[in-house]
């Protein structure tokens, strides 16, 4: 195992062999928590913030993603957003999304997710956390009144509430701003609570979202990282599996179907 991250994905795949001190929390394990990044949706064909392709590459975060650039340009944010949704609504959940969701039959399974994108829900995920928002829900920000999307016209121009003409904004967390205090909360409980928390995924470099694996380990859970190369969070991790999350969480789907029958 310590050399599968310079394999090629499918004889990894083929060759994976998950240690043994891990089968042995998977077996023992009630409550499980995936805190998920947007690795975990790449496969899907979503990008992910940093990294080769990724979306803060080629873009300033504050000049799309913030308070201040809305009420500069509310038009071009909208319509930056939409075409994030266009993207989402034309792809589906990958295998990773469908395997944690599957995996619900042997855990007690929560998933803390800074995606925004929706695909845990539609993969059959139950408990979800969202720290940083979800695309699919808006809010007028003078009246706070929600809409959803088919409530909206699917213009580009940013819609006016039907209430109060206010501008309407997709409720996601943008730099600045506060997450949403029941959702971190909520994360960081789960977390603490967990038997083994499984970060997917993410870079874990962006605060305070990042601090959930580490309220996890603080509080003796087991930390097994996924993810395509080693992140800031490797050394914390007690176990770390390099590869894609799309093959490596249906083999531990896998495991668990043999550990239990
Ligand atoms: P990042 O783009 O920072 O990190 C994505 C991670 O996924 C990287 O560590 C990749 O190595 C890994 N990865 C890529 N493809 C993968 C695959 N197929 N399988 C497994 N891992 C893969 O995304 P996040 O950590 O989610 O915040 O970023 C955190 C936050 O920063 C986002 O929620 C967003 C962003 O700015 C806001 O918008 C508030
Ligand atoms: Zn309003």
């Amino acid at each position: 195992m310590g050399h599968a991250k310079f394999k090629t994905s499918v004889t990894f795949y083929f060759e994976m062999n998950l240690k043994k001190e891990f089968t042995d929390k998977l077996k023992e394990a009630k409550k499980i928590v995936f805190f998920t990044g947007a690795g975990i949706s790449a496969e899907s064909g979503i990008s992910t913030f940093r990294g080769k392709d990724g979306i803060w590459n080629k873009m300033k975060p504050e000049e799309l993603a913030s308070f201040n650039a809305f009420m500069k340009n509310p038009d071009l944010v909208w319509e930056w957003y939409q075409h994030r949704r266009d993207i989402i609504h034309k792809t589906s959940p990958n295998k990773g999304h469908y395997a944690i969701a599957e995996l619900e039959k042997y855990f007690d399974v929560t998933v803390v997710t800074q995606n925004i994108d929706n695909l845990h829900r539609r993969a059959g995920s139950k408990k979800i956390f969202e720290l940083h928002g979800n695309i699919e829900r808006n809010f007028c920000i003078d009246c706070k009144t929600f809409y959803d999307l088919v409530e909206l016209d699917s213009s580009n121009k940013v819609p006016n509430c039907k209430k109060c003409g206010g501008l309407i904004r997709p409720d996601v967390v943008w730099f600045g701003e506060f997450l949403p205090q029941d959702q971190f909360s909520g994360g960081e409980k789960a977390a603490e609570w967990s038997d083994i928390c499984f970060v997917v995924g993410t870079s874990a470099v962006v605060y305070p979202a990042a601090y959930i694996p580490m309220s996890a380990k603080r509080n003796g859970s087991y930390i097994v990282e996924i993810n395509v190369e080693p992140t800031d969070l490797s050394s914390y991790a007690d176990y770390s599996l390099f590869g894609k999350s799309g093959d490596i969480l249906p083999e531990i789907l896998t495991e668990m179907r043999t550990l239990k029958n």
